[in-house]
């Protein structure tokens, strides 16, 4: 029997059998409305776009419609045709984002009922195409009035202050709340567009802002006008200051059937606040590889199986570029996800840097970074949270860097007027306020304006000298003697500073 099964059987004929036309019911269904756009900006990308906006338009509160239009090269009449017909692959060029031929139709299709595109090459007379969801399986498109169509899309390329490009619009959005309830609208746009931006920031992060920029707004077009945009700022997953750890980034040499691919792995350094280290989230689920197609973020996050995911590993993320290697790496249509063939984990299981640091050794460096960090963290005495008189960014870097000290409320250091005295501080553990004498205020700040936050580096100094005369139980006389010191060294030298 086993026998047999391995045996090649003959042909005898060969049917041709064209899909049930109900099956294009079913493309793009692993859309969300974040990889659905993402997809339309790869189109404009492609299209050698400067400017995209994309933007949500309101009639009556309710949110009715999409736009995302374009400063791109635009279409003729051929090529509209081709762009609407769902799984037409172009020639593309190397570092083409599109690869398919279905992103335009399978995105619109899994958020929206109907499609519209309206374009233009500059120069030359606008072409508009539309198809309904309901007619996608019987292949149909409307041809639109090319009258029109150079109307409306002349009014949205005044928008991307261009002459040619294209507008791609979505009506009967599916995924739009249906309530009349303004306050449901604006909770789902302030949710999708901060997606979006962390979306759109993240995949083309190479991209934006130095070839391409992206604005997000809402439009209502009963009038108004648009609201204020959203740019889409980049948000880089490598984009720490300094490395983790002093001999990172590291490239490894991955051997494939004897040809090398370069994959980098870097180290995050520990606790870091930044949105490409968070990505909107808990710190650890950023680790993993970052796949990137022709500088676009295909898929981020997750080992793959080639180490297993774990807090500790959290500072831990490996570069690779995929662009070159299209028969080791599949990516799913709705690019957003990646799957590397087996060889590849086996190549990146035997990887070696030229120092000799093994693919194991990378993940015990980042592993050991993250354990130390910890140690180091635990032990740290708590402090008491910085308040008032510190600007925000000082009181998280206190709050990342110590634990909070829970038995007191939060420490202010302000300004008062001492009316004689000329110390420089006074220790009030009653208001848990650190006063500073206003005598030295205007001299200290030197020109500058004043405000509550004002002076964080002296203020920073003062909270880390001082802030544990404010915590226990009495003011013991150790805390007198050391307050005692300090108020004469800092007086002598606010005077000095301030020429009192
Ligand atoms: N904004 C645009 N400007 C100019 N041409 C566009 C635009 N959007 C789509 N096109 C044209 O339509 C074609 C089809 O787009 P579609 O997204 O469906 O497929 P693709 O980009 O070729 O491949 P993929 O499925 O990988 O996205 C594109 O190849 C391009 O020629
Ligand atoms: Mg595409």
């Amino acid at each position: 029997m086993t026998e047999n099964v391995l045996h090649a059987i003959d042909t005898i004929e060969v049917k041709r059998l064209p899909p049930d036309p109900d099956v294009m019911k079913a493309i793009g269904l692993s859309h969300d409305m974040t990889t659905g756009l993402a997809d339309l900006v790869d189109n404009c990308i492609d299209a050698n776009a400067s400017k995209i906006l994309i933007r949500f338009i309101r009639i009556g509160g309710r949110l009715r419609s999409l736009l995302v239009i374009d400063n791109g090269r635009g279409m003729g009449d051929k090529r509209i045709d081709a762009a609407m017909t769902v799984g037409r692959r172009r020639d593309y060029k190397g570092d083409s984002l599109g690869h398919f031929g279905m992103g335009l139709k399978a995105a619109s299709f899994s958020q929206a009922d109907t499609l519209t595109v309206l374009s233009k090459k500059r120069g030359r007379l606008a072409v508009g195409r539309r198809i309904k969801r309901a007619h996608v399986q019987d292949f149909l498109c409307e041809v639109l009035d090319p009258g029109q169509s150079g109307e409306d899309l002349e009014a949205a390329l005044f928008e991307v202050e261009a002459d040619g490009g294209t507008l791609v619009k979505w009506d009967n959005v599916r995924t739009f709340p249906t309530a009349t309830d303004p306050t449901i609208t604006d909770e789902y746009l302030s949710h999708t567009i901060n997606r979006l931006r962390l979306h759109l920031g993240l995949t083309l992060h190479r991209i934006l802002g130095t070839k391409v920029s992206i604005t997000i707004d809402v439009t209502d077009a009963d009038g108004g006008g648009p609201g204020a945009p959203s740019t889409v700022q980049s948000v880089d997953p490598f984009g720490y200051k300094r490395s983790g750890k002093a001999s990172y980034p590291k490239d490894l040499i991955c051997d494939v059937g004897g040809e090398r691919l370069s994959i980098t792995a870097h180290i995050w350094p520990p606790r870091s606040e930044a949105l490409g280290f968070r990505l909107g989230g808990d710190p650890s689920i950023g680790q993993g590889f970052y796949f990137y197609r022709n500088n676009r973020l295909i898929e981020a996050r997750g080992w793959k199986n080639a180490a297993s995911t774990n807090r500790r590993l959290q500072l831990a993320r490996v570069e690779v570029d995929i662009s070159n290697w299209p028969e080791l790496f599949d990516i799913n249509m709705e690019k957003s996800s990646v799957h590397p063939r087996p060889e590849f984990i086996q190549a990146v299981e035997s990887a070696v840097a030229k120092d000799g640091t093994s693919f194991e050794d990378y993940l015990a460096d980042a592993d050991g970074l993250y354990r130390e960090s910890n140690r180091r963290g635990r032990t740290r005495q708590p402090v008491l949270e910085a308040g008032t008189g510190m600007p925000a960014k000082v009181r998280k870097a206190i709050q990342v860097e110590y634990p909070r000290d829970e038995s007191r409320a939060a420490l202010e250091i302000r300004w008062t007027d001492f009316y004689d005295g000329d110390e420089f501080f006074e220790v009030d553990r009653e208001s848990n306020t650190l006063w500073l004498n206003k005598i030295y205020r205007k001299g200290m700040l030197a020109g500058r304006r004043g405000g509550v936050n004002d002076l964080p580096v002296v203020k920073a100094l003062l909270f880390l000298l001082a802030e544990d005369v404010f915590r226990g139980a009495a003011f013991g006389p150790r805390d007198k003697d050391n307050a005692a010191a300090w108020q004469a060294v800092l007086t002598a030298a606010a005077k000095e500073e301030t020429g009192k």
